[in-house]
């Protein structure tokens, strides 16, 4: 068997070449080793960083699955021993060796004699140790297992090396491209814009619930991101869960998770999504659109900080940062008995209100050149696109924006797809843009539908400025606000 550890040795370079998936790896090193040198039993053990002690990254034998609950310090044992002086050791009989440390082998029984420890190093570096124990036909370890030995650490710390240097590079890179795409940058110059980012800065070091409302594509699932970023929760988890999205029964098992045999199908237990999110953030998008039982529950989780799995009885407790948004005017759901006023004010401990893009047209031409710079990378190379031109540019001020924010990147995203030239220009965006509601855009129609039009465009602006709200609509348009529940039925607002 030994003729053929060159050959070995040579299949196991290839295959540190072939990939950067460093558990493969290891487990072949040690799988392969153990084999080659018949070895009872084999572990990799590594140093955690933090701690500074040695635990079991990969074992085999017998006792494989015992051995991986115990921990070295430096200097303890034998591995502890290779690990804090960097130098090999062969013990032909443990017993006899001051350094060797009975408390593991004592502690799963498992009977020792023999060992050989390598550390696995990378130039002055120790990252850990492999170890074989006894030849399986109980011979005692010899001088060439450890050189053996020797070289499969060589490999395996380099292994260890190159993925540990991979995963950096990617964290970097990962980290760079969301830098320069600005996926969570908050672009607002606008007096409102800072008056809310300085808000939910100060926000983000409490633990208070917060809502956010405002219109479809105003920037509340930024926002949310924001405060959980700036807050120091943020290298805990974030989850956003849209509960609009999901059935009652699904949403409740989703976020509380569900215990064996809570319904058909549950044959397994399963952590929800609160649990999940312990320590940081989740954030509950279309918390309007949840149900009236759905609501009670969740009124449970702020009031006493304890979800019950559904089908389970026992409290758990979670440490979870709340944040709700909707773009319903939730104050009306209130009124009309559709939104629990116990969940309403608990939520609104903190409240965020965000403006419509046309209450903030100042924050236009940097939001425009913001989604530019965003599309222009993430479109790839040959495209001509570099400017907006200042035909376009006031356009783009003029309009008002129904659909807010997103619908400003959607437009600035065609035009970088489309524009043929080098600076966006009014041909290049959508023509609702291009063509704000004139009067002589009624000619040729008959008096009832263009009035029909104004009133349609004018009922939906009113809202808009209102936030959605028909109860403040009606007030200021001076009508009731049944017959503005009529009109915007009738005329499909
Ligand atoms: N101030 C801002 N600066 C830069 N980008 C923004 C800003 N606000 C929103 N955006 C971008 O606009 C898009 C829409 O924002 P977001 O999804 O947060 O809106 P929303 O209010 O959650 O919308 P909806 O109600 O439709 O769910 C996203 O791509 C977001 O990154
Ligand atoms: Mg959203």
């Amino acid at each position: 068997m030994r003729d053929n550890s060159l050959k070995i040795i040579k299949d196991i370079s290839e295959i540190v070449n072939s990939t950067i998936n460093m558990s493969h790896l290891l487990d072949v090193i040690i799988a392969t080793a153990t084999r080659i040198m018949n070895a009872k039993a084999s572990s990799l053990l590594l140093i955690d960083e933090k701690t500074g002690k040695l635990f079991f990254h990969i074992a085999t034998g017998e006792k494989k699955e015992e051995v991986k609950l115990y921990e070295l310090s430096m200097g303890e044992g034998i591995a502890g021993w290779v690990a804090e002086h960097g130098t090999p050791v062969l013990t032909s009989n443990v017993k006899e060796d001051p350094r060797w440390s009975s408390k593991i082998s004592n502690a799963i029984g498992f009977s020792t004699s023999s060992i050989a420890c390598a550390p696995l190093k990378v130039g002055d570096t120790v990252l850990g140790v492999i170890e074989i124990i006894d030849h399986l036909d109980q011979t005692s370890l010899t001088q060439e297992d450890l050189d053996m030995l020797c070289a499969f650490a060589d490999i395996a710390a380099l292994s260890i090396l190159r993925a540990r240097i991979f995963s950096s590079v990617n964290m970097e890179n990962e980290r760079l491209r969301e830098a320069l795409v600005g996926k969570f940058a908050i672009v607002g110059e606008s007096p409102i814009m800072k008056k809310i980012i300085s808000d939910c800065s100060k926000v983000a070091h409490s633990t208070a619930t917060a809502l956010i409302t405002g219109g479809s594509g105003t920037g509340k699932e930024l926002i949310a991101r924001f405060i959980h970023n700036s807050s120091p929760r943020k290298s805990a988890p974030y989850i956003t869960v849209n509960c609009g999205a999901l059935p009652e029964t699904l949403l409740e098992s989703e976020l509380f998770g569900y215990e064996k045999g809570a319904f058909t199908g549950a044959y397994g237990q399963k952590t929800g999504l609160f649990e999940a999110a312990d320590k940081g953030t989740i954030f509950l998008d279309e918390i309007g659109e949840t149900s009236l039982g759905m609501q009670v529950k969740l009124l449970r989780v702020l009031q006493e900080g304890t979800i019950t799995r559904v089908g389970g009885t026992r409290a758990i407790k979670v440490d979870v940062r709340v944040i709700a948004a909707t773009n319903r005017d939730i104050e009306e759901r209130v009124q009309e008995k559709d939104f629990r006023d116990d969940l309403y004010y608990r939520l609104n401990v903190v409240r965020i209100k965000l403006p419509t893009l046309s209450e903030r047209k100042e924050d236009i031409p940097s939001l425009a050149k913001h989604f530019l710079e965003k599309f222009q990378m993430t479109s790839g190379s040959g495209r001509k696109v570099e400017g907006i031109s200042p035909e376009a540019m006031e356009v783009l001020v003029n309009y008002d924006w129904p659909g807010n924010i997103r619908q400003l990147e959607n437009v600035i995203e065609l035009a970088v797809i489309m524009g043929a030239t080098k600076d966006i220009k009014p041909a290049d965006l959508p023509r609702e843009v291009c063509q704000p509601t004139k009067s002589n855009q009624s000619a040729g129609l008959t008096l009832k539908d263009a009035q029909d039009n104004f009133k349609r465009d004018f009922i939906r602006r009113t809202l808009e400025s209102v936030s959605g709200s028909k109860t403040k609509a009606a007030t200021v348009l001076d009508v009731q606000r049944t017959y503005l529940s009529r009109l915007i039925k009738e005329l499909g607002v």
